[in-house]
């Protein structure tokens, strides 16, 4: 077989993302209730070293260039830069890059740098303290800010900020988030926000579509869609501010969802392969880690995992499915 994660649609996943935890200091409403989550237990967890084997055997035997660590939020896994630290020196040495919260990032961003982290995308929705609050219900906003200083302190550059837009909570804000990534230099991306919360809460209705936040944004900054060309597989749709150099992305994951160039793979926090973040079906990689499976073994697991993955998710269709796990337990 070959060595790539191909599917029979015929796209190849190169992008690992991987979850280290489905636990979080922050609760953020589009996510997660208030109380109630049910985390995994520890056993469940793959440990440090299987991550690392995984990520070996994807860089090895499976062809994946990319590997993004999320949760949950990363930085409470304790052996984080340990783990970024053994995939960079792994002989195909993948891109790293992180997704989080950025709280506590002030203390480790060095550290994760020295380590050979590359990237972090950091999670941030609003400018304003109470805001903030009323989205994550904790009072953790100058924790944010002061992760994603150290991270361009740190050279963890390009910096990238994902906002979800909530109506009536946030929505008006997008002009302001975008001047304000803008003068800091760090490169905003919205994500419609999607059926991948906990208590199940997400309403069509009451989405801000990638149409209204750019509309938002016209009404302050001149847009020009970058060339699709230069889109590949991102599913940010990216446009030029004010005639570049500087831009925004949309991920209207939602409305114009990118399915027929999705690269991705995905690793849950437990050892589970998804081959979509709207899957229904996982494929077991800890078992076969945990009864001495080999490298070939697993790497056969993965790639029939990936093959069976469908054509899209269809979160617009009548009939769409949520999966039923969580976005925190599966990895954003
Ligand atoms: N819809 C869209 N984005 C979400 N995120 C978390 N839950 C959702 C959701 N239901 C975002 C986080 C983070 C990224 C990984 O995904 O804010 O930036
Ligand atoms: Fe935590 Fe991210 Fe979920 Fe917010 S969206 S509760 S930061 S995992």
């Amino acid at each position: 077989m070959a060595a790539v994660l191909i599917d029979s649609f015929g796209r190849t996943a190169v992008d690992l993302r991987v979850s280290l935890t489905d636990r979080c200091n922050l609760r953020c409403t589009y996510c997660m209730p208030e109380e109630g989550m049910q985390w995994l237990a520890k056993p469940q967890l793959l440990t440090d070293e299987e991550i690392v084997r995984l990520v070996r055997i994807a860089t090895t035997d499976l062809g994946v260039t990319e590997v993004r660590f999320t949760g949950g939020e990363p930085l409470l896994r304790p052996g984080l830069v340990g783990i970024v630290a053994d995939c960079a020196a792994l002989e195909q040495r993948p891109r790293l890059s992180l997704t989080t919260n950025a709280i506590g990032l002030a203390r480790t961003a060095a550290a994760l740098r020295d380590a050979g982290l590359d990237r972090v995308n950091v999670s941030l929705d609003t400018l304003d303290p109470d805001t903030f609050h009323t989205l994550s219900r904790r009072h953790r906003h100058q924790d944010v800010l002061d992760g994603l200083a150290a991270a361009e302190k740190a050279g963890l550059a390009p910096v990238k900020v994902n906002t979800v837009l909530l109506r009536g909570v946030n929505d008006h804000e997008a002009p302001d988030l975008l001047a304000w990534c803008l003068e800091h230099g760090y490169e905003l991306r919205f994500i419609e926000q999607m059926p991948l919360d906990a208590q199940h809460g997400w309403q069509r209705a009451s989405m801000v579509t990638a149409e209204e936040i750019l509309e938002r944004l016209a009404a302050r900054f001149t847009l020009t869609p970058e060339p699709a060309a230069r889109r590949g597989a991102a599913p940010a749709e990216r446009w030029l501010v004010d005639g570049g150099p500087a831009r925004v992305g949309v991920i209207a994951s939602v409305t114009r969802p990118f399915c027929r160039a999705c690269d991705r793979t995905r690793l849950t926090a437990d050892g589970q392969v998804r081959n979509c973040l709207f899957a229904r079906e996982e494929t077991d990689l800890r078992t076969a880690l945990r009864s001495g499976g080999s490298d070939a073994e697993i790497a056969d697991l993965w790639r029939a995992a990936m093959w069976g993955k469908k054509a899209g998710a269809g979160i617009d269709d009548p009939d769409f499915l949520q999966p039923a796990r969580p976005m925190s337990a599966i990895g954003g």
